[in-house]
């Protein structure tokens, strides 16, 4: 066990360190210089994905979160509507299916009870075709998809998802460039971001070096029982995955909420008491996003900001502070904006002394339902 962690402490640790390799080698001969390689989602692939006309995405827990920052890309870039929701309702609601739907099972085990039910579900309902994107390759969801598209993670042990998580999002940034590639996107924007997505590993391995100032501010969330994350866009569902691994492994009540819904309810719960945590990439809702951070300054909040290295930010708030993370390009700051934040819940957790690599009442693979 102590040889297999090596220098780390936790597996989890170990698993937030190895992203850079574990992304890399998803991207690896299936992205060049000219863009996504032919066929690499098995197949008959490219054939099947050219028809698509419209994307419905299946999954449970994190591996959910990794389907709602999809479907911004795929809205974004290739111009298909998305519909995203987690298996155990999928499964029990009569969904209606459009004419070309591409139905996507985002799984990190593959044997997850209710994604693999989903997914045989789905078989009823008329799709054009399954997708899995998927960790394990002898899993059940793999051999019954379409299909595939492998994250090549490695073995994750700890039950709190990390390197499974953004190298679901390398291979459903792949997935979002092949659609919008065959949908028309400008092809200097897509070599672009083509480009952008094989700087990823290099990103992540900058993030990680964020770790001395996040294991400090992680002293703060010792005594607390609440938190609250703010993120908009894109970066919403980085929000629900940073609260996700902040709850699952130092339990501490967290929620998620897109800033802008804040006024709506969130904001009577900020007080001197409850850290809020926020991720401001730059871009055109970073303006938006100041005035909600305002509005959380003005009650006592400590505010704790992760900021794009090229957002303007004023100086450190009264009460928390801003730490800067180079994103690296508006596509894949989801991903790299992950990082920082699952190094927050972890140095939280081993603050708190819980047990991280195996957090109470959870299992890493869910297959009875
Ligand atoms: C469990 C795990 C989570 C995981 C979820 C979905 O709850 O603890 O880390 O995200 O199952 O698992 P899957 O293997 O389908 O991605």
């Amino acid at each position: 066990d102590a040889v297999e962690r090596g220098e780390y402490r936790h597996y989890m640790q170990k698993e937030i360190f190895e992203q850079p390799r574990a992304v890399a080698d998803t991207l690896e001969s299936r992205i060049g210089p000219h863009g996504v390689l032919p066929n690499i989602f098995g197949v008959g692939g490219d054939e099947l994905l050219a028809k698509v006309r419209g994307v419905h995405i299946i999954a449970c827990g994190t591996s959910y979160h990794a389907g709602l920052v999809a479907k911004y890309w795929i809205e974004e870039y290739a111009r298909l509507p998305v519909a995203v929701e987690v298996a155990s309702e999928y499964r029990y609601r009569e969904a209606v299916v459009p004419a070309d739907t591409l139905f996507v099972a985002i799984s990190q085990s593959g044997e997850t009870a209710d994604t693999l039910a989903a997914m045989r579900e789905s078989r009823r309902r008329g799709y054009l075709g399954t997708l899995a994107i998927c960790n394990v390759p002898e899993s059940s969801v793999v051999r019954e998809a379409d299909l595939k598209l492998m994250t090549r993670a490695g073995p994750e042990i700890g039950v709190a998802s990390t390197k499974a998580f953004t190298t679901q999002l390398a291979a459903l940034a792949l997935l979002t460039l092949r659609l919008a590639h065959e949908r028309g996107l400008d092809e200097t924007r897509y070599l672009a971001l083509c480009e952008q997505l094989q700087s990823l590993p290099r990103m992540i391995e900058q993030a990680l070096q964020l770790e001395p100032e996040i294991q400090a501010l992680a002293e703060h969330f010792i005594p607390r029982h609440h938190a609250l994350f703010l993120g908009r866009g894109v970066q919403f569902p980085v929000a629900l995955e940073g609260s996700l691994k902040l709850k699952e492994i130092s339990y501490i009540h967290a929620e998620a909420y897109p800033a802008g819904e804040l006024k709506h309810g969130p904001l009577a719960l900020v007080d001197e008491d409850m850290p809020v945590v926020a991720v401001a990439p730059n871009g055109p809702l970073l303006d938006k996003l100041k005035s909600n951070l305002q509005e959380v300054r003005a009650r006592g909040g400590e505010l704790i900001v992760f900021a794009d290295k090229a957002a303007p930010m004023d100086g450190n708030p009264s009460r928390g502070s801003v730490l800067r993370v180079d994103a690296g390009g508006e596509f894949i700051a989801p991903a790299v904006f992950t990082v920082p934040l699952q190094l927050l819940s972890y140095h939280v957790a081993v603050l708190r002394g819980t047990d991280v690599d195996q957090p109470r009442n959870l299992a890493k693979s869910v297959t009875v339902e």
